[in-house]
């Protein structure tokens, strides 16, 4: 069974690292434009497999789509990443251009394929993935919640001092500032989070997720990868191994939470069909004032990409 992963950039290969080494895929493609990196970084991959003892072949080219051929998931993790400075809204007018072409060319040589679009800004790079490749709604989403809810959950952790695995949590809408943590769905091992925190700390936690990516930018120059990458390869093996995980998931809304024709965040269940189901919340009324915000905000990006033309 094979995965390609388009970008050999640092999202990319990190993601082309975990699928390898927790044998997710049989065959792992990596496909950039840059000359020689990913033939490069699937070649260090493989060249890693004695050490780390798997089995997965990584294989890398520039810009041959016939290697993807017969993909059963494809990540899309090509396109520039943020700045200082730049806001994720930023990228739109050159990553259009990018996840179009690349789309066009995966549906050519993969047309079952599953797609998990990483380039931002997400929310609008998953709308124009779903419309350059003419697939349902449930085999193009994109990857944004598990990562900023990853985040969430890793502050906690450390504001708790408990092991992150015990943090269950979700995060919804956008990937971006108006995302809508909420506090009412995490539990520590079950126990509600609101009993072992005060709310004045989770509500820096929460402000701090918001600004997560950024965090990071401002620390690297560049956007955040490791976690990126491994959460992406975490939704590729939900649907290759039909784990039917709940995760959320950028997804276009079809009526769900009152909200149509829009790509948000929320949870859903992920199996080998993709999104199998997406999974209504009863919102409060403050936790759904916050999701319309972040609706207005993706809105506003769509109508950006549209004029693009
Ligand atoms: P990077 O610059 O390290 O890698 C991007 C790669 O894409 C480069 O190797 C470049 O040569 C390649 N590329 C550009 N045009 C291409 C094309 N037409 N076909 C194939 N490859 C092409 O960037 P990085 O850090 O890997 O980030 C990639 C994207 O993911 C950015 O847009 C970034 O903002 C986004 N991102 C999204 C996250 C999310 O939560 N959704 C988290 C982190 C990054
Ligand atoms: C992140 O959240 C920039 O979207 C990227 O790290």
């Amino acid at each position: 069974m094979k995965v390609t992963v388009v970008g050999a950039g640092n999202v990319g290969a990190t993601c082309a690292d975990v699928l390898a080494y927790r044998e997710i895929a049989n065959e792992v493609v990596v496909i950039d434009i840059k000359e020689g990196i990913a033939e490069g970084k699937a070649l260090d991959i493989w060249q890693k497999a004695p050490i780390n003892l798997y089995d997965t072949r990584t294989i890398g080219t520039t810009g041959d789509y016939s290697k993807t051929a017969g993909s059963e998931v494809v990540v899309i993790t090509s396109g520039l990443p943020r700045k200082p400075g730049m806001s994720r809204d930023d990228l739109i007018g050159t990553n259009a251009g990018i996840v179009k072409s690349v789309t066009e060319n995966i549906i050519q040589h993969s047309p079952d394929a599953i797609i998990i679009v990483v380039s931002n800004p997400l929310d609008v790079m998953t709308y124009q993935a779903h419309l350059s490749s003419g697939k349902s709604r449930n085999q193009v989403i994109g990857m944004a919640g598990i990562l900023d809810t990853a985040r969430y959950r890793a502050f906690l952790a450390e504001a708790l001092d408990v092991s992150p695995k015990d943090i269950q949590a979700v995060l919804m809408g956008g990937h971006g500032d108006t995302m809508v943590p909420l506090p009412r769905y995490t539990t520590v091992a079950g126990i509600p989070v609101t009993e072992l925190i005060g709310a004045e700390a989770l509500n820096a936690i929460v402000e701090r997720t918001k600004v997560g990516g950024g965090e990071l930018v401002k620390l690297m120059g560049t956007s955040a990868w490791y976690a990126p990458g491994a959460a992406a390869a975490q939704m590729v093996e939900a649907i290759v191994r039909d784990q039917k995980r709940v995760f959320p998931v950028c997804i276009k809304l079809e009526g769900e939470y009152g909200i149509d024709n829009c790509y948000l965040g929320v949870p859903v269940i992920l199996g080998k069909n993709g999104v199998e189901k997406v999974i209504e919340l009863q919102l409060n009324a403050d936790e759904m004032k916050l999701m319309k915000t972040s609706e207005g905000h993706v809105r506003e990006v769509m109508k950006v990409l549209e004029n693009l033309g």
